[in-house]
Protein backbone atom coordinates (compact mmCIF):
# COMPACT_ATOMS: atom_id res chain seq x y z
CA UNK A 1 0.00 0.00 0.00
CA UNK A 2 1.58 3.25 -1.36
CA UNK A 3 0.37 6.54 0.57
CA UNK A 4 1.18 9.96 -0.77
CA UNK A 5 0.88 12.07 2.72
CA UNK A 6 0.95 16.12 3.14
CA UNK A 7 1.84 18.32 6.34
CA UNK A 8 1.32 21.58 6.68
CA UNK A 9 0.28 22.18 10.43
CA UNK A 10 2.56 25.28 11.13
CA UNK A 11 5.89 26.35 8.79
CA UNK A 12 6.75 24.09 6.47
CA UNK A 13 4.77 22.31 3.21
CA UNK A 14 6.15 18.37 2.89
CA UNK A 15 4.55 15.83 1.22
CA UNK A 16 5.98 12.08 1.02
CA UNK A 17 4.96 8.77 -1.08
CA UNK A 18 5.41 5.89 1.81
CA UNK A 19 4.80 2.12 2.20
CA UNK A 20 5.15 -0.35 4.65
CA UNK A 21 7.64 -3.04 4.79
CA UNK A 22 7.08 -5.56 6.81
CA UNK A 23 5.04 -5.20 10.16
CA UNK A 24 6.35 -2.09 11.03
CA UNK A 25 8.96 -0.66 8.90
CA UNK A 26 7.77 2.16 6.77
CA UNK A 27 9.98 3.13 3.82
CA UNK A 28 10.13 6.52 2.52
CA UNK A 29 10.11 6.45 -1.64
CA UNK A 30 10.38 10.34 -1.93
CA UNK A 31 9.97 13.22 0.33
CA UNK A 32 10.02 17.14 -0.30
CA UNK A 33 9.98 19.92 2.44
CA UNK A 34 9.43 23.37 1.52
CA UNK A 35 10.37 25.80 4.60
CA UNK A 36 9.57 29.00 5.46
CA UNK A 37 11.78 28.95 7.99
CA UNK A 38 14.04 31.80 6.88
CA UNK A 39 10.58 34.16 6.71
CA UNK A 40 9.87 34.09 10.12
CA UNK A 41 13.64 34.13 11.32
CA UNK A 42 13.39 37.89 9.66
CA UNK A 43 10.50 38.40 12.66
CA UNK A 44 11.93 36.41 15.30
CA UNK A 45 8.90 34.02 15.16
CA UNK A 46 6.19 32.79 13.14
CA UNK A 47 3.34 34.90 12.18
CA UNK A 48 0.71 32.56 11.20
CA UNK A 49 -0.53 34.50 8.23
CA UNK A 50 2.79 34.75 6.65
CA UNK A 51 2.88 30.69 7.31
CA UNK A 52 -0.46 30.11 5.61
CA UNK A 53 0.54 32.47 2.67
CA UNK A 54 3.46 30.51 2.09
CA UNK A 55 1.67 26.72 2.29
CA UNK A 56 -0.16 28.38 -0.28
CA UNK A 57 2.95 28.88 -2.37
CA UNK A 58 3.93 25.82 -2.26
CA UNK A 59 1.79 22.95 -1.52
CA UNK A 60 1.30 22.39 -5.37
CA UNK A 61 4.87 22.99 -6.50
CA UNK A 62 5.79 20.48 -3.18
CA UNK A 63 3.38 17.62 -4.39
CA UNK A 64 4.44 17.77 -7.69
CA UNK A 65 8.13 17.24 -7.40
CA UNK A 66 7.33 14.71 -5.01
CA UNK A 67 5.37 13.07 -7.57
CA UNK A 68 8.09 13.18 -9.44
CA UNK A 69 11.02 12.18 -7.68
CA UNK A 70 9.05 8.53 -6.54
CA UNK A 71 9.57 7.47 -10.24
CA UNK A 72 12.86 10.05 -10.81
CA UNK A 73 10.68 11.48 -13.92
CA UNK A 74 12.10 14.70 -15.13
CA UNK A 75 9.67 15.48 -17.75
CA UNK A 76 8.70 19.30 -19.49
CA UNK A 77 5.21 18.63 -18.82
CA UNK A 78 5.30 17.77 -15.16
CA UNK A 79 1.64 18.22 -13.96
CA UNK A 80 0.27 15.77 -16.44
CA UNK A 81 3.18 13.37 -15.07
CA UNK A 82 2.49 14.17 -11.65
CA UNK A 83 -1.02 13.39 -12.17
CA UNK A 84 -0.27 9.55 -13.39
CA UNK A 85 1.59 9.07 -10.54
CA UNK A 86 -0.83 10.42 -8.22
CA UNK A 87 -3.48 8.15 -9.93
CA UNK A 88 -1.46 4.65 -8.53
CA UNK A 89 -1.28 5.72 -4.99
CA UNK A 90 -3.45 3.64 -2.96
CA UNK A 91 -4.64 6.32 -0.49
CA UNK A 92 -4.12 10.12 0.66
CA UNK A 93 -2.95 10.75 4.25
CA UNK A 94 -3.23 14.33 5.95
CA UNK A 95 -1.99 16.47 9.26
CA UNK A 96 -5.67 17.58 10.43
CA UNK A 97 -4.56 19.11 14.01
CA UNK A 98 -3.12 20.29 15.99
CA UNK A 99 -1.55 23.33 14.19
CA UNK A 100 -2.25 26.70 12.85
CA UNK A 101 -5.57 27.38 11.35
CA UNK A 102 -5.04 28.85 8.15
CA UNK A 103 -1.79 26.53 7.47
CA UNK A 104 -3.60 23.41 8.28
CA UNK A 105 -6.85 24.32 6.07
CA UNK A 106 -4.19 24.43 2.97
CA UNK A 107 -3.35 21.08 3.10
CA UNK A 108 -6.40 19.69 4.52
CA UNK A 109 -8.70 21.24 1.57
CA UNK A 110 -6.21 20.07 -0.79
CA UNK A 111 -6.10 16.33 0.51
CA UNK A 112 -10.00 16.14 0.32
CA UNK A 113 -9.80 17.27 -3.43
CA UNK A 114 -7.42 14.99 -4.47
CA UNK A 115 -9.05 12.31 -2.79
CA UNK A 116 -12.74 13.11 -3.83
CA UNK A 117 -11.23 13.72 -7.24
CA UNK A 118 -9.28 10.57 -7.19
CA UNK A 119 -11.74 8.66 -5.52
CA UNK A 120 -9.05 7.43 -2.96
CA UNK A 121 -9.05 7.03 0.53
CA UNK A 122 -8.35 9.71 2.83
CA UNK A 123 -6.87 8.92 6.15
CA UNK A 124 -6.78 12.43 8.77
CA UNK A 125 -3.30 11.73 10.99
CA UNK A 126 -2.96 13.42 14.46
CA UNK A 127 0.54 15.49 14.32
CA UNK A 128 1.71 14.69 17.54
CA UNK A 129 1.08 10.72 16.91
CA UNK A 130 2.99 11.13 13.91
CA UNK A 131 6.19 12.19 15.61
CA UNK A 132 6.41 9.18 17.54
CA UNK A 133 5.34 7.21 14.30
CA UNK A 134 8.64 8.43 13.05
CA UNK A 135 10.28 6.26 14.74
CA UNK A 136 9.21 3.53 12.35
CA UNK A 137 10.75 5.36 9.34
CA UNK A 138 12.95 2.83 8.13
CA UNK A 139 16.85 4.10 7.82
CA UNK A 140 20.48 2.59 7.75
CA UNK A 141 21.89 4.97 10.07
CA UNK A 142 20.17 4.55 13.11
CA UNK A 143 18.69 0.92 15.15
CA UNK A 144 15.04 0.31 14.89
CA UNK A 145 12.49 -0.30 17.31
CA UNK A 146 11.33 -3.91 16.24
CA UNK A 147 8.91 -4.78 18.96
CA UNK A 148 8.52 -1.93 21.21
CA UNK A 149 5.62 -1.98 22.92
CA UNK A 150 4.56 -1.54 25.83
CA UNK A 151 6.66 1.88 26.11
CA UNK A 152 6.83 5.50 27.30
CA UNK A 153 6.42 8.11 24.24
CA UNK A 154 8.13 11.54 24.92
CA UNK A 155 7.21 14.56 22.37
CA UNK A 156 8.94 17.31 22.49
CA UNK A 157 8.49 20.22 19.81
CA UNK A 158 7.93 24.37 19.23
CA UNK A 159 4.37 23.62 20.34
CA UNK A 160 3.96 20.16 22.47
CA UNK A 161 5.78 18.61 25.54
CA UNK A 162 3.97 15.73 26.28
CA UNK A 163 4.35 12.03 27.78
CA UNK A 164 2.22 9.19 26.48
CA UNK A 165 2.57 5.26 27.90
CA UNK A 166 1.30 3.40 24.61
CA UNK A 167 0.54 -0.44 24.46
CA UNK A 168 -0.15 0.12 20.71
CA UNK A 169 0.43 2.78 18.09
CA UNK A 170 -3.18 3.45 18.37
CA UNK A 171 -3.83 2.60 22.17
CA UNK A 172 -2.03 4.84 24.48
CA UNK A 173 -2.78 6.91 27.46
CA UNK A 174 -1.67 10.75 28.23
CA UNK A 175 0.42 11.19 31.18
CA UNK A 176 1.16 14.78 31.74
CA UNK A 177 2.57 17.37 29.75
CA UNK A 178 3.62 21.30 29.93
CA UNK A 179 1.59 23.10 31.83
CA UNK A 180 2.97 26.64 30.13
CA UNK A 181 5.49 26.59 27.28
CA UNK A 182 6.70 23.75 25.47
CA UNK A 183 10.23 22.48 25.50
CA UNK A 184 10.84 23.88 21.76
CA UNK A 185 9.51 27.08 22.61
CA UNK A 186 12.05 27.36 26.13
CA UNK A 187 14.61 26.65 23.48
CA UNK A 188 13.73 29.53 21.23
CA UNK A 189 12.19 32.63 23.99
CA UNK A 190 15.67 31.54 25.56
CA UNK A 191 17.59 32.12 21.71
CA UNK A 192 15.52 35.70 21.33
CA UNK A 193 16.73 36.58 24.52
CA UNK A 194 20.19 36.39 23.39
CA UNK A 195 19.69 37.56 19.67
CA UNK A 196 19.94 33.74 18.21
CA UNK A 197 18.47 33.09 15.03
CA UNK A 198 15.28 31.44 14.64
CA UNK A 199 14.83 28.41 15.79
CA UNK A 200 17.22 28.68 18.50
CA UNK A 201 17.34 24.89 19.38
CA UNK A 202 20.08 23.75 17.28
CA UNK A 203 22.37 27.12 17.63
CA UNK A 204 21.84 26.56 22.01
CA UNK A 205 22.80 23.33 21.75
CA UNK A 206 25.88 23.89 19.35
CA UNK A 207 26.82 26.95 21.80
CA UNK A 208 26.39 24.69 24.84
CA UNK A 209 29.27 21.93 23.54
CA UNK A 210 31.72 25.25 23.44
CA UNK A 211 31.32 25.51 27.51
CA UNK A 212 34.30 24.41 29.12
CA UNK A 213 33.81 25.41 32.67
CA UNK A 214 30.30 25.74 33.99
CA UNK A 215 29.23 28.39 36.13
CA UNK A 216 25.98 29.22 36.13
CA UNK A 217 22.31 27.21 36.65
CA UNK A 218 19.04 28.05 36.30
CA UNK A 219 16.48 25.40 37.90
CA UNK A 220 14.38 23.36 36.10
CA UNK A 221 10.58 23.83 37.95
CA UNK A 222 8.47 20.98 38.66
CA UNK A 223 11.16 18.52 38.79
CA UNK A 224 10.63 17.09 41.92
CA UNK A 225 6.58 16.78 41.57
CA UNK A 226 4.71 13.96 41.93
CA UNK A 227 3.29 14.24 38.39
CA UNK A 228 4.01 13.86 34.95
CA UNK A 229 4.11 17.82 34.27
CA UNK A 230 6.69 20.20 32.82
CA UNK A 231 7.14 24.03 33.15
CA UNK A 232 9.21 25.92 30.90
CA UNK A 233 7.78 29.79 31.22
CA UNK A 234 10.04 30.22 34.46
CA UNK A 235 12.99 29.41 32.35
CA UNK A 236 12.44 32.03 30.37
CA UNK A 237 11.90 34.25 33.23
CA UNK A 238 15.25 33.18 34.90
CA UNK A 239 17.14 33.91 31.63
CA UNK A 240 15.22 37.24 31.17
CA UNK A 241 16.45 38.61 34.87
CA UNK A 242 19.96 37.04 34.44
CA UNK A 243 20.32 39.00 30.93
CA UNK A 244 18.81 42.57 32.34
CA UNK A 245 21.26 41.99 35.27
CA UNK A 246 24.44 41.52 33.33
CA UNK A 247 25.94 44.76 31.34
CA UNK A 248 28.20 42.65 29.21
CA UNK A 249 27.13 39.56 27.40
CA UNK A 250 30.33 38.67 26.02
CA UNK A 251 30.47 35.18 23.36
CA UNK A 252 31.63 33.44 26.51
CA UNK A 253 28.75 34.30 28.76
CA UNK A 254 26.03 33.81 25.95
CA UNK A 255 27.30 29.93 25.42
CA UNK A 256 27.30 29.41 29.49
CA UNK A 257 23.74 30.69 29.32
CA UNK A 258 22.80 28.20 26.30
CA UNK A 259 24.72 25.17 28.50
CA UNK A 260 22.63 26.08 31.56
CA UNK A 261 19.50 26.90 29.90
CA UNK A 262 19.59 23.44 27.73
CA UNK A 263 20.67 21.48 31.20
CA UNK A 264 17.65 22.70 32.59
CA UNK A 265 15.13 21.63 30.11
CA UNK A 266 16.83 18.25 29.44
CA UNK A 267 16.86 17.62 33.13
CA UNK A 268 13.50 17.34 33.99
CA UNK A 269 12.66 15.52 30.69
CA UNK A 270 14.95 12.84 31.15
CA UNK A 271 14.09 13.01 34.98
CA UNK A 272 10.11 12.77 34.37
CA UNK A 273 10.32 9.97 31.29
CA UNK A 274 12.46 7.54 33.32
CA UNK A 275 10.25 8.22 35.99
CA UNK A 276 7.19 6.82 33.80
CA UNK A 277 9.94 4.14 32.09
CA UNK A 278 9.75 3.30 35.65
CA UNK A 279 6.33 3.31 37.08
CA UNK A 280 5.03 1.27 33.35
CA UNK A 281 7.37 -1.03 33.03
CA UNK A 282 8.50 -0.13 30.01
CA UNK A 283 12.16 -0.91 28.74
CA UNK A 284 11.45 1.21 25.46
CA UNK A 285 11.35 5.13 24.94
CA UNK A 286 10.11 6.66 21.57
CA UNK A 287 11.19 10.12 21.42
CA UNK A 288 9.75 12.32 18.64
CA UNK A 289 9.54 15.84 17.86
CA UNK A 290 11.83 19.07 16.51
CA UNK A 291 13.95 18.79 20.27
CA UNK A 292 14.91 15.07 20.35
CA UNK A 293 17.30 16.47 17.43
CA UNK A 294 19.13 17.44 20.41
CA UNK A 295 22.56 15.00 20.55
CA UNK A 296 23.12 16.31 24.10
CA UNK A 297 19.56 14.95 25.29
CA UNK A 298 19.83 11.51 23.96
CA UNK A 299 23.77 11.49 25.19
CA UNK A 300 22.09 12.75 28.42
CA UNK A 301 19.31 10.22 28.40
CA UNK A 302 21.57 7.51 27.58
CA UNK A 303 23.94 7.92 30.18
CA UNK A 304 21.05 7.98 33.31
CA UNK A 305 19.75 4.58 31.46
CA UNK A 306 22.83 3.37 32.07
CA UNK A 307 22.64 3.43 35.67
CA UNK A 308 18.51 2.64 35.81
CA UNK A 309 18.24 -1.03 37.49
CA UNK A 310 16.27 -2.69 34.80
CA UNK A 311 17.37 -2.49 30.95
CA UNK A 312 16.04 0.45 28.76
CA UNK A 313 16.23 1.00 25.07
CA UNK A 314 16.11 4.77 23.72
CA UNK A 315 15.20 5.17 20.10
CA UNK A 316 14.68 8.54 18.30
CA UNK A 317 14.02 9.39 14.39
CA UNK A 318 16.49 10.18 12.22
CA UNK A 319 17.51 14.17 12.01
CA UNK A 320 15.18 14.60 9.19
CA UNK A 321 12.28 12.98 10.57
CA UNK A 322 12.68 14.77 13.91
CA UNK A 323 11.36 18.28 12.67
CA UNK A 324 7.60 18.56 10.92
CA UNK A 325 7.50 16.04 7.66
CA UNK A 326 5.14 14.55 5.79
CA UNK A 327 7.08 11.26 5.89
CA UNK A 328 6.32 10.63 9.85
CA UNK A 329 2.45 11.50 8.56
CA UNK A 330 2.29 8.94 5.83
CA UNK A 331 4.13 6.75 8.55
CA UNK A 332 1.33 6.84 11.17
CA UNK A 333 -1.30 6.62 8.45
CA UNK A 334 0.07 2.82 7.68
CA UNK A 335 0.70 2.06 11.09
CA UNK A 336 -2.96 2.85 12.13
CA UNK A 337 -5.08 3.34 8.86
CA UNK A 338 -8.32 5.31 9.56
CA UNK A 339 -9.78 6.30 6.19
CA UNK A 340 -12.30 9.01 6.94
CA UNK A 341 -15.40 10.11 4.32
CA UNK A 342 -13.67 13.09 2.86
CA UNK A 343 -16.62 15.33 3.81
CA UNK A 344 -16.19 14.91 7.40
CA UNK A 345 -12.52 15.79 7.44
CA UNK A 346 -11.80 19.15 8.91
CA UNK A 347 -8.90 21.10 10.22
CA UNK A 348 -8.98 21.25 14.17
CA UNK A 349 -6.13 23.52 14.93
CA UNK A 350 -6.93 22.74 19.21
CA UNK A 351 -6.70 18.80 18.52
CA UNK A 352 -4.99 17.10 21.50
CA UNK A 353 -5.30 13.57 22.90
CA UNK A 354 -8.40 11.44 22.46
O1 LIG B 1 8.59 19.40 15.75
P1 LIG B 1 8.97 20.74 15.24
O2 LIG B 1 9.64 20.83 13.89
O3 LIG B 1 7.73 21.69 15.14
C1 LIG B 1 6.59 21.61 15.93
O4 LIG B 1 5.76 20.70 15.73
O5 LIG B 1 6.51 22.50 16.81
O6 LIG B 1 9.88 21.41 16.37
C2 LIG B 1 10.49 22.67 16.21
C3 LIG B 1 11.22 22.99 17.49
C4 LIG B 1 11.77 24.41 17.56
O7 LIG B 1 11.34 25.00 18.76
C5 LIG B 1 13.28 24.21 17.55
O8 LIG B 1 14.01 25.19 18.28
C6 LIG B 1 13.42 22.84 18.17
O9 LIG B 1 12.33 22.10 17.66
N1 LIG B 1 14.69 22.19 17.79
C7 LIG B 1 15.66 21.90 18.68
C8 LIG B 1 16.73 21.32 17.93
N2 LIG B 1 16.33 21.26 16.62
C9 LIG B 1 15.09 21.79 16.56
N3 LIG B 1 15.74 22.10 20.01
C10 LIG B 1 16.87 21.71 20.63
N4 LIG B 1 17.92 21.17 19.99
C11 LIG B 1 17.90 20.96 18.66
N5 LIG B 1 18.95 20.41 18.04
ZN1 LIG C 1 5.64 18.98 15.05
Amino acid sequence: MKILSIETSCDETSAAIVEKEKDTQIKVISHVTASSMTLHGTTGGIIPENAAREQVKWIMRVITQCLLQSKNKKTKNELSEAHTILKEVDGIAVTYGPGLIGSLIIGVETAKTLAFILKKPLIPVNHLLAHISANFIQSPRSPFPLSPFPCIGLIVSGGHTDLLYFTSIKKYQWLGGTRDDAAGEAFDKVGRLLNLSYPAGPEIEKRALNVKKITLSFTSPLLNSNDYDFSFSGLKAQVMRFVQKEKNINEVLKNEICYAAQKAIIDILISKTLKAAKEFNCSTILLGGGVSANQTLKAQFNEKIMHQSHTIQLFSPVAPYCTDNAAMIGAHALLDPNPVNWREVKAEPELYFT
